[in-house]
């Protein structure tokens, strides 16, 4: 998933087309405003994934499914479903039939935040095994990385510098997941399956083998203050934003370190870097900044205790991702409650 993925506003927008969707719309009231009973339509948007990528992984698995592109959308009184990341405002609540919004991205907090998306039709995030795996290797190469003291030799390096620390077990190495959901109880697993001791919170109590959890804001400073690298891996809610503040960083042991895969929005840079300069923490992965692409004047790129990379932790592959999109497709045709539908109340 390139870095462009999560631009907001779209760079697309385009109005002309919007409305090219709502005349067709209603031409199509006047024709035909129902497709028979077999037949669903998929819309497919997005400006930053691989079209003909997604539609080859489709197609493998359902040959004749009808996937339509808002250029060309046909009688859009056939689109049941949408297969999107960040469509112009407006295109979605133009479909007179639709009934399920597919994501392209986990995290929903961009498609949220345009005013016109249809409320009444569920959105569901994406789920998927790459999506899943490769934040796993991304977070568990970063928490390996300052584990072996990797950050310290590269300083030591830089000057020369022949001097060895001797490495802890992992065993000993207290590792902290913030986000106990699909993704970040996933990555609690293999850091546990690495050896680590894995504490983890969430909003509601979970049960992860072998991880200590804890649960709601109450419990927020216990999990905290025993953390040794801490890993965010939350959703974008009102809740979040801003969450990696001063008081966050105070409440980690001195010399902590941090993994920051979730949303740019949720960390503070000042309260970052002034936890750096403090030596409260000691280093700092940021893969998400609160705008994207960071600013290259921006301080973050220079600070030698942070190393940044360009929302690039996790990727969802067409060729995996396909298959949860045509699961979730046909439990819609069925009528079945569908899998990864997002509770607009609590954004997530
Ligand atoms: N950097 C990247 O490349 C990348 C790629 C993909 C995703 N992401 C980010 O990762 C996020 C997580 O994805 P996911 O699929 O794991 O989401 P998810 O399955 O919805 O899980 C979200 C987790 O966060 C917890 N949570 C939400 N609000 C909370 C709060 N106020 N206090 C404490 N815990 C809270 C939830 O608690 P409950 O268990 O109680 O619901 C849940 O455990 C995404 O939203 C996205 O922002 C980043």
């Amino acid at each position: 998933m390139p870095a462009t993925r999560r631009v907001w506003p779209p760079r697309d927008a385009k109005p002309l087309l919007v409305n090219q969707l709502v005349r067709l719309h209603k031409i199509s009231e006047q024709e035909d405003p129902r497709p028979p009973e077999d037949e669903m339509a998929l819309l497919w948007y997005s400006n930053d994934d691989d079209r003909q990528a997604w539609s080859a992984a489709l197609r493998r698995l359902e040959p004749d499914l009808d996937i339509r592109v808002h250029t060309d959308p046909g009688n859009i009184g056939d689109i049941e479903a949408a297969l999107v990341w960040l469509p112009p405002p407006g295109m979605l609540a133009g479909l007179p039939n639709l009934k399920a919004i597919f994501s392209l991205a986990a995290g929903v907090d961009a498609m949220l935040g345009d005013p016109s998306l249809p409320a009444d039709v569920p959105l569901c995030r994406m789920i998927d095994r790459s999506l899943t795996d490769g934040m796993t290797e991304f977070v568990l190469a970063r928490v390996l990385h300052y584990h072996r003291d990797m950050h310290i030799y590269a300083a030591q390096q830089r000057r020369a510098e022949w001097k060895l620390h001797l490495p802890r077990p992992p065993f000993e190495r207290r590792v902290g997941v913030m986000g106990l959901g699909e993704l970040g109880t996933a990555t609690a697993r293999r850091l546990v399956a690495n050896g680590f001791s894995v504490s983890g919170w969430s909003r509601s109590r979970r049960d992860v083998e072998g991880v200590t959890c804890h649960a709601g804001s109450e419990a927020f400073g216990t999990f905290l203050e025993d953390v040794e690298i801490v890993i965010c891996l939350l959703p974008l809610t009102k809740e979040t934003e801003g969450l990696l503040d001063d008081r966050f960083f105070r409440a980690l042991p001195e010399g902590a370190f941090l993994v920051h895969v979730g949303r740019g929005r949720q960390l503070v840079p000042g309260a970052l870097l002034g936890a750096l300069e403090s030596g409260q923490l000691a280093a700092a992965t940021i893969d998400v900044t609160p705008d994207e692409p960071l600013d290259p004047a921006s301080p973050l790129w220079r600070h030698p205790g942070i190393d940044i990379t360009p929302h690039t932790a996790s990727y969802c592959h067409p060729t995996t991702a396909a298959e949860n999109v045509i699961a979730n497709l046909r439990r819609l045709r069925r009528g079945e409650p569908l899998e990864g539908v997002v509770d607009r109340s609590r954004g997530y």
